[in-house]
């Protein structure tokens, strides 16, 4: 059986760690071979891949990016739909395709399935805002470098009494502002959820500054949309009529500037959001993720994604916890068993859930 993996979209820390655990598990089976498309859908369409074995993952674990390369939608894949896919992943001899990636690729990944084709889609974006998973590879990344700028931004921030707006991305959810706004302790986090009042958030702020505050953070996500108070500049729209996002933390900045009279800066982080090395929990995620699309498939499952469920907080009572302690569960042995060199064989204790 041979296996196909591509990135699609915009690239984040991690996809390497899943990139691997596709390959690690597949070699698991001498008879599963992996390749890999390069710049995502793009690869597929010109026939463009590349073998990938346990040699070829050397030191993905910590490199950002991808090693495919990635490419946002493609207008042949617009225009065509499936068939040219199909007809060259059947010419590359792939029986099924792992695809990594957000939004777009899912869509693409859906009409490939539709096409009868097998496929399984591992959930990708630092935005974290794919439906069906409660957390993204890549998220955790841009949450800590975002978190690192608020922490930053608050040290210089209480030198000059000043107000730091700092815009991070998120198009349409504001997970990334919401984390790192809670996280490092933001006065104001605005999110495209919830459509902001900048006078109630400008009252807000001369209020604490009147108090014994001399700082505040404003997290704006570069998605977040002003209600009826101020009308948000026009910034247009791209070739697939999406909405251009193009300078909501300086807008935001310059109004609180007007209506407090504090000083205020705005800092846009961007893509520094998206690169670097991948934090410990988006290998470990990108690895289990991964692993578990090849294991979906050979299971003779496919047409799915893979996601990861309830990161919500529980209650149980005293007696159910005390003294008792959580194993790895059998998953995270399985995947030892997949991902590493050494065999796990009869476990001594498991327990039921990864959290
Ligand atoms: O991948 C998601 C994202 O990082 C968004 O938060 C951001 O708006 C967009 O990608 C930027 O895309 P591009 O790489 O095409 O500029």
């Amino acid at each position: 059986m041979r296996i196909g993996v591509l990135t699609g979209g915009g690239d984040c820390a991690g996809l390497n760690a899943a990139i691997r655990g596709v390959v690690r598990a597949a070699g698991h089976e001498l008879d599963r071979s992996v390749i890999g498309y390069r710049r995502g859908w793009n690869g597929v369409l010109d026939g463009d891949s590349v073998k990938l074995d346990s040699e070829a993952m050397r030191g993905a674990l910590p490199r950002g990016g991808t090693m495919l390369g990635t490419s946002r939608s493609s207008r042949r894949l617009e225009t065509e739909g499936a068939a040219p896919l199909v007809a060259q992943l059947e010419r590359d001899g792939v029986d099924a395709l792992v695809t990594i990636g957000g939004d777009g690729t899912l869509i693409a990944a859906g009409r490939l399935s539709d096409a009868g084709f097998p496929v399984i889609a591992v959930p990708k974006t630092i935005d974290n805002d794919v439906h069906g998973t409660d957390v993204c590879i890549g998220f955790d990344t841009a949450l800590g470098v975002a978190t690192e700028a608020v922490d930053r931004l608050h040290t210089t921030a209480e030198s000059h009494n000043r107000i730091m707006v700092l815009e991070v991305m998120g198009r349409q959810a504001g997970h990334i502002a919401a984390g790192a706004g809670i996280a490092g302790g933001a006065a104001a986090i605005l999110v495209p959820e919830a459509p902001f009042n900048i006078d109630a958030i400008a009252e807000r702020l001369i209020a604490r500054h009147h108090r014994d505050r001399n700082a505040s953070i404003v997290v704006v996500a570069e998605g977040a949309i002003p209600d009826g108070s101020v009308e948000a500049p026009d910034t247009g729209t791209d070739e697939w009529g999406n909405r251009i996002l193009d300078g909501m933390g300086q807008f935001v900045g310059d109004l609180l500037a007007e209506r407090t009279g504090f000083e205020t800066r705005t800092t846009v982080l961007g893509y520094i959001q998206r690169g670097g090395p991948p934090t410990p929990a988006d290998r470990l995620l990108g690895s289990r993720l991964g692993a578990r699309a090849v294991e979906v498939l050979m299971e003779g499952t496919s047409g799915c994604m893979v996601g990861v469920h309830s990161t919500g907080i529980a209650v149980p009572p005293l007696a159910e916890v005390a003294g008792r302690t959580r194993y790895l569960s059998e998953d995270q042995l399985e995947l030892l068993d997949l991902i590493s060199t050494a065999p796990v064989l009869t476990p001594l204790h498991t327990s039921r859930r990864w959290f």
